[in-house]
């Protein structure tokens, strides 16, 4: 790192949104915006290619007496790499070159916990019959959505019954009915070895606690692959520099930040006589995703809320044009945790990892210095073979460290000339595990519940030079021509006439 971290510790979504309102990242939206379509409407729209403000919507319709429950949403709090920057504290215009790199170590420190008896969450404590979840303004997205989502950018947190250790990661979660939540997970991610580990302990239910709206360290570590058996509430900390501070739910044996803005209790249903209808929703992808199915239901035991509670939610789904929140996170993220699978591998010569935000982590880019042959397949393979793989880096491409991967055109000239399929630069690599919502993938193989993951059929692109090539004399014993770049001499030799020859300002026609 050439830059130095200082960690801030916002002490809840409030802190976070006035330190985006100080830097000029937020806006205020006091028109009367509707929950349903419009919301997300405008969400989608102001976010840009990584460049629009943080929302908050504080007028929405239905949701605007002076006696509801909740009235307003906040989304796009960290659906730009400055916002992300500024969570990490570090200065806004930090390159992400450097997030990828402190996103590497920071997912390995750990700042425990610190247990509260009490906090602004316990303000408003709603149990039993009095659950309503229609009491919250949460947005129907996207028109082509099943429902209104309630979890979109949340941590939903369980329990590994046998080592006690809580997993907090995103699963969407759609409303449907007073007191009842279907989720969408799958059985390789974290919660899904914690429902196989319930069920094989004879439960019929799993303890669930779903915490809405606390610093951004919350949705960020929720939602990226922190390791097995380690509590994303330990990474929280580390980003923060301090201990997260959690109060026990009040209807299960699970804690939450003290200072959250909504936190639900309840059980999720093991038992498929239980499922609900769920989805399809807006996904990851930029396409409608994850069928209308039924799918395991989060049954409301408890809502408890701070006065006027902010419900947090985000536009998921990137597109060129608008990158949402996961794509820019997953950038960064699924970057880092690339580059640390690569390192525990073993393989050499790893100089730099990117994952364009304009896809979410689909496409690998990895640059090596490479000293032998294979040496990108030795990577895909590492890649792809790891957990982390499950759901990200479909495509993997390798280039030299002459080629910078955060250009494209730097890239895609390297794919054009030193790429050649017939000599192995292109390989796929069949039928593997993957993400059970691309549409790439045939509709029968999407369905995990059959499969309990989807099928992916990765590829690598090694655009590096091909050292199984022979040296060649004519190139001064180097496998591939000169590149027609001047030399450096030559440069300065001609940058030194620059003005004499009139170039200095460019003539416009
Ligand atoms: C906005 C957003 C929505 C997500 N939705 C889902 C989802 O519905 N189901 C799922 O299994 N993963 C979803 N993910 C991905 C997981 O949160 C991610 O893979 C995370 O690593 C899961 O936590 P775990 O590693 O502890 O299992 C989502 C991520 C984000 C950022």
């Amino acid at each position: 790192m050439t830059v130095e971290r200082k960690p801030v510790a916002f002490g809840d979504l409030r802190g976070w949104i006035a330190a985006l309102n100080a830097a000029g990242e937020f806006r205020e939206i006091d028109a009367e915006v509707d929950w349903n379509i419009e919301l997300g409407t405008i969400l989608r729209l102001a976010q840009g290619p990584g460049t629009g403000p943080a929302l908050m919507f504080n007028n929405i319709k239905d949701y605007n007496r002076p006696d509801s429950r909740c009235r307003r949403v906040f989304g796009g709090g960290l659906a730009s790499h400055r916002r992300v920057a500024m969570m990490l504290g570090l200065p806004p215009d930090t390159h992400p070159r450097e997030l990828v790199q402190l996103g590497r170590t920071i997912l390995n420190e750990r700042i425990p916990p610190k247990i509260v008896k009490d906090g602004p969450v316990k303000q408003n404590v709603i149990a039993g019959k009095d659950v309503d979840l229609d009491a919250f303004p949460t947005p129907y997205w996207n028109r082509l959505d099943g429902g209104r989502y309630l979890i979109t950018y949340a941590g939903v947190v369980t329990k590994d019954p046998e080592t006690g250790v809580m997993n907090v990661g995103i699963y969407r979660g759609m409303v449907a009915g007073r007191d009842q939540i279907p989720i969408l997970m799958w059985r390789a991610q974290h919660i899904g070895h914690h429902v196989t580990a319930w069920q094989q302990g004879g439960s019929a239910e799993m303890p669930i606690a779903v915490a809405i709206g606390w610093e951004p360290s919350l949705g960020f570590c929720a939602g990226t692959p922190v390791a097995k058996g380690v509590c994303e509430y330990d990474v929280m900390g580390a980003i923060r520099g301090a201990p997260v501070e959690l109060v026990k739910c009040e209807t299960v044996d699970l804690y939450v930040p003290a200072t959250a803005e909504i936190v639900i209790e309840g059980y999720l249903g093991l038992d498929p006589a239980t499922y609900m209808m769920e989805g399809p929703f807006a996904e990851v992808t930029g396409y409608v995703g994850g069928e209308r199915l039924p799918k395991p239901s989060i049954r409301v035991t408890c809502i408890t809320h701070r006065n006027d509670p902010i419900l947090r939610g985000t536009i998921e789904g990137a597109l060129p044009g608008s990158y949402s929140e996961n794509a820019i996170c997953s950038s960064i993220m699924r970057a880092a945790t690339a580059w640390n699978v690569l390192d525990r591998a073993g393989v050499p010569g790893i100089t730099d990892v990117w994952c364009p935000p304009v896809h979410a982590g689909m496409n690998l880019l990895v640059q090596m210095k490479q000293t032998y042959r294979g040496q990108a397949k030795q990577a895909a393979n590492a890649v792809w073979g790891s957990s982390a793989g499950h759901v990200r880096y479909k495509h993997v491409t390798v280039v030299d460290d002459d080629i910078d991967i955060h250009d494209y055109a730097a890239v895609d000239w390297a794919i054009a000339y030193r790429v050649n399929a017939g000599e192995d630069d292109i390989v796929i690599m069949p039928s593997t595990f993957g993400m059970g919502i691309d549409p790439s993938t045939r509709k029968r193989d999407r369905n995990a519940v059959l499969f309990g993951t989807g099928k992916w059929n990765r590829l690598l692109i090694d655009a590096t030079m091909n050292l199984d090539y022979d040296p060649d004399p004519d190139y001064g014993g180097a496998r591939f021509p000169p590149m027609v770049w001047p030399e450096k001499a030559d440069i300065d030799a001609a940058q030194a006439r620059w003005h004499e020859l009139g170039l200095d300002h460019p003539k416009r026609s």
